[in-house]
């Protein structure tokens, strides 16, 4: 048996398979709230991730009466971008700023001035964020200085858990990728980025293709968790790249639309294409040799689950779902802009801020949350569109994450996108990525594609409404003119 490790933001989940891929058992643990010390500010504790991961383990092992001799290979994945620091001790430093955390434009305005924007493009393929690692690791050299004198490796998320794992810093290529201090295109790390801004190259963990075996659990944590010393833990994936692979997107023509705490369109690519105005993302694929595109909408699930923690803290999403459903299409003109955190695509804008436009007295609460479902489909809908137009082909879109377990959104997003929207017969996400990526990686296939041949099979698929699509196609163009009309507002905002 293999087992996939995913450390997201809300919990950690681990997931036994079988050599078919078949999913044999699941067991999830839930991390702290993320910690918002100001707007825009996210951190979470590393150590916490651990506790969450070693408890999803022994859970799953617990769960599906299974030994740890069995386990034969061992895949992470994890939320990507957090910045992880460690001391000397391999000690954890300060908490991590995560993926969302938007506090560094000053450390991009930084980057991009000392660097220069075109060499940043041609050294990482991408434009520097404020939610990448590096501006992350900058803002701490220059709000934290004893912090930073102290760093001595710097790590992603799950790639911690993997220390932990197995006393090894390693990465693999496609969580390093969203680093900005990674070489896409040569699938390596920087040193021309890290030169540039005179960081230490040492503090960089070794990089490995995404099935290579990077290390194994020691007797340490072999006690702790159950499972065998010596078993293998191959690279794994950033959450995306995983899910992906999970989701079987590993080849041209099908794109997968993933509806988390963020929501993101991933697209497969055989040879690497960027975006000049760096809108969508250009990553390397946890498929060797292979690329991906993505676009990421800050605040897709983080969306309606704002909305029920501040406005129906005790209704079921599905409660939720079903609410929105009472409300016409189009929610009698009513829009939500997702910029809960900021945007990346299309606007790659920290200070973009969220909210309903278009309120009349009449606006029920179910208006309000098929207004919210909708606001997300567009800004999912922009990112298909900026992928499409870098020549990459869409048949049809492979829906999962939370929010594509609901029938009702996924029949909006079919409609949205004006394409035919599949969910897979295993809906695991990155857990699933993770556990595959281990079974090409032990051996047991010759590829990432292979397994994926094997294991990924479509189930339920819905098309376009002509009517509701024909309506969103006119309602996407006044979504998509809302953004520029206020953003001079939300730099205002952002001022005051
Ligand atoms: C991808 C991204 C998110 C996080 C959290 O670029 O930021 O998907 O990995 O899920």
């Amino acid at each position: 048996m293999w087992l996939g490790i995913d450390i997201g933001t809300g919990s950690s989940r681990a997931l036994l398979v079988d050599e078919r891929g078949g999913v044999r058992a699941g067991f999830t643990a839930p991390h702290e709230e993320m910690y918002m010390q100001r707007p825009l500010w996210a951190e979470q504790r590393p150590e916490n991730w651990w506790d969450a991961a070693v408890a999803a383990i022994r859970g799953v092992l617990a769960r599906a009466g299974v030994e740890g001799s069995e386990i034969r290979g061992i895949g992470l994945s994890g939320q990507m971008h957090g910045l992880v620091i460690l001391d000397e001790a391999g000690a954890v430093i300060r908490p991590s700023l995560i993926w969302c955390d938007q506090r560094s434009q000053a450390q991009v305005d930084f980057v991009n001035a000392k660097v220069g924007r075109e060499n940043v493009l041609r050294y990482t393929a991408n434009p520097v964020l404020t939610g990448f690692t590096l501006p992350k690791l900058l803002w701490v050299r220059d709000n934290e200085p004893r912090n930073f004198e102290r760093v001595r490796k710097m790590l992603l998320p799950k790639d911690y858990v993997r220390f932990r794992l197995t006393g090894e810093f390693a990465s693999e290529v496609s969580d390093a990728s969203g680093t900005a201090v990674f070489d896409v295109v040569n699938r390596r790390w920087s040193f021309e980025m890290m030169d540039a801004l005179s960081l230490d190259r040492s503090i960089l963990p070794s990089c490995h293709e995404s099935s290579e075996i990077t290390g194994r659990i020691s007797q340490q944590v072999a006690t702790l968790t159950g499972l065998a010393a010596g078993t293998p833990v191959v690279g794994g994936g950033g959450d995306q790249a995983a899910s992906a692979v999970g989701n079987g997107i590993v080849e041209p023509g099908i794109v997968s639309c993933t509806l988390g705490t963020s929501g993101v369109v991933f697209a497969h690519m055989e040879k690497v294409a960027y975006d000049p105005a760096g809108r969508v993302h250009t990553f390397c694929h946890a498929v060797r040799d292979r690329w991906h595109v993505m676009g990421v909408t800050q605040g897709a699930g983080l969306s309606l689950q704002w909305f029920r923690n501040q406005l129906a803290p005790s209704v079921e999403y599905d409660a939720l779902t079903a609410e929105a459903a009472q409300s016409p299409t189009g929610a009698q003109g009513l829009f939500w802009l997702p910029y809960l955190m900021g945007e990346r695509t299309p606007h790659l804008d920290a200070t973009a801020r969220g909210g309903w436009i278009g309120l009349t007295n009449s606006h029920t609460r179910a208006d309000l949350i098929r207004a919210l479902i909708e606001g997300v489909s567009y800004s999912q809908r922009d990112c298909l569109d900026i992928i499409e137009s870098l020549g990459v082909a869409v048949n049809s879109v492979r829906a999962s994450g939370g929010g594509a377990q609901s029938p009702f959104w996924r029949q909006l997003l079919a409609d949205i996108f004006a394409k035919r929207v599949v969910t897979l017969e295993t809906q695991e996400g990155s857990a699933y990525g993770a556990a595959l990526l281990a079974l090409a990686g032990t051996g047991e296939y010759a590829s990432v594609p292979e397994v994926c041949r094997a294991a990924v099979r479509e189930t339920d698929s819905v098309s376009p409404r002509a009517a509701d699509s024909a309506f969103y196609q006119k309602a996407h163009r006044v979504y998509q003119a809302l953004y520029p009309a206020l953003q001079p507002v939300f730099g205002q905002i952002a001022a005051l």
